[in-house]
């Protein structure tokens, strides 16, 4: 696929994707966010990949929803039309691990798709924001849902309505990113955890994501349920079979991902 804003490559079973309007800090315009989906739709039916990592580049992930495109939109435009935020849902769809790695700005909807992935690993130059509010809008792909969730009430209310910017440090302190690395070794670091990933048994690395994100969406009873269905499930796998008996036999596993 000729992709004009993205730039896509695997890596053993890792697939890599760089969002690439430098120019415009990797700012998320349609193309780019229908270029993004239909590269993770592939790389997710695709049976070599295992995890995929999104990135940007070293001064931004990327700064938001794309300032010039939607700064005439009417209401009818962007109700009727779904411009915007259109496609972003599609990285919501991806059933395999997605790691965000930050470096520079995540704003607006940048730090909204950062926060779809399943983790972030963020660079000491990271600065998370939703500033929506000192453009005169508001956060519109996620932002007032998954930063209380990821970080308090009181943080994302501080965010959201001040419109100030978070420091790696911070963020990671509030439960926002997962690890924080030097900025140089970013995409190393998110290169190696995806291929820790991918290396481990496909469809229970799923199975652990789709648990996980129960969490979000249930109850704490019904989610523990949820998980123990699942945890039985693993019992149907032949990677559970060759895991346990790799344990067993003092040895490295063979996962065939079945
Ligand atoms: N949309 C379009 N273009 C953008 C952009 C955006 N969100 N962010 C930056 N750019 C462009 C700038 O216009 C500039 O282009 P030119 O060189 O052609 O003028 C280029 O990227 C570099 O930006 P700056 O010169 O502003 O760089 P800076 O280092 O001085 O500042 C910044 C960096 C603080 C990130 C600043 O660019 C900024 O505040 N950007 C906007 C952030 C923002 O408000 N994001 C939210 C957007 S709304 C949204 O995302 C809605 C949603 O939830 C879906």
């Amino acid at each position: 696929m000729d992709y004009q804003n993205i730039i896509v490559e695997t890596h053993e079973r890792v697939g890599l994707v760089r969002l690439n309007r430098p120019k415009a800090l990797n700012a998320l315009n349609d193309q780019l966010m229908d270029e993004l989906g239909q590269a993770l739709a592939t790389l997710d039916t695709d049976d070599g990949i295992g995890c995929i990592v999104l990135t940007g580049n070293e001064k931004a992930f990327a700064a938001g929803a794309d300032i010039g495109a939607m700064a005439s939109y009417t209401f009818m435009d962007v109700y009727k039309g779904e411009y915007i935020t259109r496609n972003w849902e599609q990285l919501r769809k991806v059933r395999k691990p997605v790691i965000a790695a930050v470096a520079g700005y995540a704003l607006g909807g940048g730090c909204e798709v950062a926060m779809m992935c399943d983790f972030i690993i963020a660079a000491d130059t990271a600065k998370f924001g939703q500033p929506e509010i000192k453009i005169g809008t508001m956060p519109g792909a996620g932002g007032t849902q998954r930063l209380p969730r990821a970080v308090s009430k009181a943080k994302a209310m501080d965010m959201c309505l001040t419109g100030r910017m978070m420091d790696a440090a911070e963020a990671e302190r509030a439960g926002l990113v997962s690890r924080i690395v030097p900025a140089e070794r970013l995409l190393e670091e998110a290169m190696a955890a995806a291929k820790t990933i991918s290396e481990m048994s496909l469809p229970i690395a799923m199975m652990v994501k789709e648990s996980i994100n129960r969490a979000y969406e249930s109850t704490l009873s019904d989610g523990v349920q949820f998980e123990r269905r699942m945890f039985h499930g693993t019992f149907g796998t032949q990677d559970q079979k060759e895991g346990m008996k790799a344990f067993l036999e003092k040895r490295p596993p063979k996962f065939n991902h079945q």
